[in-house]
């Protein structure tokens, strides 16, 4: 076991593997043409296990008293974490960094309320290295489009400060391990946001599965059924059209983790349970090429957009825990389809569907009454949610869940405690996507999950909702009046 790290890195080198993104697996012609009984290079690269350094896992780094924090990505989402962090007690906001200086600039004024006055950088596409040179940073937060992700939290682990990174943390298989094995090597927490973990039902679920309510669980289900085919093709509206990019380029589940975190939680993936295998059926795409074709007749910007290889409008993943339970994951973009996340736990005893609104529980085979689901309600909500639900809901979007995942890191970070979600949830949750391409190029083949905890995820203890420790950092300030 000691040198299989080495192996696997040696095995990249000798093949000149090293650095190319597995997504081109997809392009390799044994994967092409369907023929999936000989592995690749690339598979047997991919598949390789290695030897933990360090256990990130229930790891608590020394405490800080105040969290100094940079943040780089100030676009859509990023001045929603700014704003959140800004509000709470121990925080100071060093640095922002954009690679557009007006969108630094917007929010270095939406904090200047809190006595913030936070050095920007901006200008280049390298500009967030000095932020993250600094020595007076702690905390450096993500948010950026996909592929800059893990390149930027090694930079920052290199350097000494904890990541929070926006969903999905890594593109490959080969950033996965690029994050658990840098978090290892730094002892720096790598904190992927998943923030539908701490929406409500998903943490009332969690509870009630801890204290048996569901039986034994059985399968879980998440998706992301969200309609963004205008919002791909808007100018002006994602950097660079960066997320268009994605989505003509990459054929799979491309969006696993809002659906995936709540379930593999409930479920205790990598701390109790693993993934085992999954595989992933694609519809064909539908709608973005002729979107795009539509665009370019009047538009020669949208030109470059016609003929790519777009990934289908639904994509499904199924996969198999090694304790025999199952997770079935969807992705679509592009159809129209009133959001969800689905969120279903499906047990021995019971079972729970989040969507379509409003969630529900079932025993047996019946729904309970809306009053049994109040009392339902009021009995498992955990201990985290009664702490700063109410707080949360007056200061968060996306129903508080945004404020209580920013809390939560905060306080975590201030009590020296471990992070719900550590550098393996990152690494694993994240996989699920360029698996789902392997998968799917190879005729929805079955693709091996490699085990990024090394075989500790058989004695990691279950993440803490019982707010047994910390849960003391305050809000000390309200946002702004408009
Ligand atoms: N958890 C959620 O609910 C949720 C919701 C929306 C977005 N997201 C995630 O947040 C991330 C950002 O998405 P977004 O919608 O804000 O995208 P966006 O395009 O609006 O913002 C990205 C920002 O990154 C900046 N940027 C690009 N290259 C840079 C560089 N080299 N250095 C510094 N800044 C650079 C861009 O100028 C832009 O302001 C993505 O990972 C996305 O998946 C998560």
């Amino acid at each position: 076991m000691k040198n299989q790290t080495n192996n696997r890195r040696d095995f990249l080198k000798r093949t000149g593997l090293a650095g190319i993104s597995l997504v081109g697996a997809s392009m390799i012609p044994s994967y092409a043409s369907g023929e999936n009984n000989s592995k690749s290079a690339m598979d047997f690269a991919a598949e390789q296990q290695r030897s933990q350094k360090f256990n990130m896992s229930g790891y608590g780094a020394p405490k800080l008293d105040v969290v100094r924090v940079g943040f780089i990505g100030l676009g859509s989402r990023g001045p929603g974490h700014v704003a959140n962090m800004s509000l709470l007690e121990g925080v100071e906001i060093k640095a922002l960094c954009d690679i557009v200086p007006a969108e630094a600039e917007k929010v270095r004024k939406q904090i200047e309320f809190a006595g913030f006055n936070p050095t920007l950088y901006s200008g280049d596409a390298d500009a967030w290295k000095k932020l993250c040179d600094r020595t007076d940073i702690d905390l450096v937060y993500i948010c950026t489009p996909w592929n800059l992700h893990t390149p930027m939290a090694v930079y920052a682990m290199e350097h000494g400060k904890h990541v929070a990174i926006e969903v999905p943390a890594a593109n490959t298989l080969e950033e996965c391990w690029q994050l658990v094995e840098t978090s290892e090597k730094t002892k720096k927490h790598c904190m992927m946001m998943e923030n539908c973990c701490y929406d409500f039902f998903e943490l009332l679920t969690l509870n009630m599965a801890r204290q048996g309510f569901f039986g034994e669980i059985v399968h879980g289900e998440g998706a992301y059924l969200h309609n963004l085919l205008d919002s791909n093709f808007a100018k002006g509206g994602y950097w660079n059209m960066w997320r268009l990019r994605e989505n003509a380029s990459r054929r799979g589940n491309l969006y696993p983790t809002h659906g995936l975190g709540p379930v593999c939680q409930v479920m205790d993936i990598n701390r109790g349970d693993k993934m085992d295998f999954l595989v992933s059926v694609m519809s064909k795409d539908f709608q973005m090429n002729n979107k795009a074709k539509d665009m370019a007749a009047s538009d020669g910007f949208y030109k470059p957009f016609v003929d790519n290889p777009y990934r289908g409008n639904i994509t499904t993943t199924s996969i198999s825990t090694s304790k025999g339970r199952t997770i079935m994951i969807q992705h679509d973009v592009t159809s129209p389809n009133v959001y969800s996340r689905i969120h279903k736990i499906s047990g021995t005893k019971a079972a729970a569907l989040k969507y379509p609104l409003p969630a529900k529980i079932s025993i047996g085979d019946e729904w309970v009454t809306d009053e049994a689901m109040k009392a339902l309600e009021e009995k498992y909500a955990p201990a985290i949610v009664k702490k700063v639900g109410e707080l949360a809901k007056k200061v968060g979007g996306h129903g508080g869940m945004d404020f209580l995942e920013d809390w939560r890191l905060i306080d975590c970070l201030r009590n020296g405690l471990a992070l719900d979600q550590d550098c393996y949830d990152a690494a694993l949750w994240s996989a699920v996507a360029p698996l789902s391409e392997k998968s799917v190029a190879g005729r929805s083949t079955s693709v091996d999950v490699p085990d990024f905890t090394g075989g500790s995820w058989k004695t990691n203890k279950p993440v803490d909702i019982l707010l047994e420790k910390g849960g003391n950092t305050k809000v000390v300030r309200s946002k702004p009046v408009k």
